[in-house]
């Protein structure tokens, strides 16, 4: 019998995610927590974000070398003299999840290894090393999301929730999930003290007045009044549930919400592809559709951004053609696309 198809990019990304997440969680607790930053400072934000990014590259690279990587931060501010204090901080917390130490050189250019540019062919891996920086601060929700993608379809994703409770049911219980997931094997959850996966599916509901939904808590990032408006159509009476980053992928398709919300705030701002890609597969794999608003498919082959897209909505398979068209009737009255 053969072993399932991409065990091992299942599992080396399981490893850097896991990792990262941790160097993340230590970000938080040395800068965040401590008395000296604020938490107006944005720079534990970046100084996680570049050592996350370092930690998943290194095992990208040790284990597939020729892989290109699509990932959100470059080394440019960390060059130089300019850069130099914040170089020294990124080393040493990136070297804290890291067997092998990386050095001031090796640093920038792991770093360095996430500025592909994506497209339609071939091999890429999409790094998000903190989705939902303002979560990360508040210290509530953020992820760390990283997707295999070839010829432009997601076939790997996996999404480190540091402080996504274990249990929805039991907010106050035990944080820290892991969710995994590889097209046509399912999706899973483990918590980051186990190694069991547990398999995960989304709710089967069978009315929308039973559901719920999420949506950003930055208004900034959807529109929360047209969402609203959504809901009151589809008769979900449930207030929304807000949430930062791709956890709101996770908390779906364990079942904890029915729907997700992400609408357009501005014409003309293109989705990255390492903020949908892991947790868009996720979606799928536990039962759900994941589209733009206006029901195409998320289409991961335009470069670094889901150019052709608008928006997403995500919902169960069941009724995702019922939110669509909600959503139809708020965003596009009249009618027209
Ligand atoms: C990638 O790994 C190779 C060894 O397999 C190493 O020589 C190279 O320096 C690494 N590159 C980066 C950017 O880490
Ligand atoms: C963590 O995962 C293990 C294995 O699935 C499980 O036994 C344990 O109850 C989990 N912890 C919590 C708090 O759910
Ligand atoms: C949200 O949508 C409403 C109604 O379409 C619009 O008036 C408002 O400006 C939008 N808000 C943002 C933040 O885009």
């Amino acid at each position: 019998m053969s072993a399932l198809a991409f065990a091992a990019e299942r599992a080396v990304a399981i490893h850097a995610v896991l990792a990262a997440s941790k160097v993340c969680q230590r970000v938080f607790t040395k800068l965040v927590n401590g008395e000296t930053v604020t938490k107006k400072d944005k720079s534990p934000v970046t100084i996680a974000d570049y050592s996350a990014q370092a930690v998943v590259n290194t095992f990208l690279n040790s284990s597939f070398p020729s892989d290109p990587i699509v990932g959100e931060e470059d080394s440019k501010d960390l060059r130089g003299d300019a850069g130099r204090l914040m170089r020294e901080k990124v080393l040493e917390l990136a070297n804290s999840g890291l067997d092998t130490p990386l050095t001031e050189q090796s640093i920038l250019e792991t770093i360095d290894r996430g500025t592909y540019g994506g497209g339609a062919k071939g091999r890429m891996w999409a790094l998000d090393p903190i989705d939902g920086t303002k979560g990360f601060l508040r210290g509530e929700q953020f992820a760390v999301c990283l997707a295999l993608i070839i010829d432009g379809q997601v076939q790997v994703g996996v999404m480190g929730c540091p402080n996504l409770p274990v249990d929805a049911k039991n907010q106050d219980g035990e944080k820290g999930c892991l969710f995994i997931t590889v097209k046509g094997q399912g999706a899973f959850q483990r918590n980051f003290s186990s190694t069991t996966e547990v398999p995960i599916s989304m709710s089967d509901i069978q009315s929308l007045t039973d559901a719920s939904f999420c949506e950003s808590v930055e208004s900034g990032h959807s529109n929360q009044s047209e969402a609203a408006k959504i809901a009151q159509l589809l008769g979900i009476t449930k207030a929304p549930v807000r949430m930062d980053s791709q956890c709101k992928y996770c908390s779906i398709s364990r079942g904890d919400a029915e729907v997700y919300l992400r609408l357009p705030v501005s014409a003309t701002y293109e989705e990255k592809i390492w903020d949908h890609a892991s947790g868009s597969l996720l979606v799928a794999e536990a039962g759900g559709i994941v589209s733009d608003v206006y029901g195409r498919p998320l289409d991961f082959s335009h470069g670094r951004t889901l150019a052709t897209n608008s928006g997403v909505v995500a919902a169960h398979a069941k009724i995702h053609a019922k939110v669509i068209e909600a959503v139809q009737k708020v965003l596009f009255p009249e009618g027209k696309l």
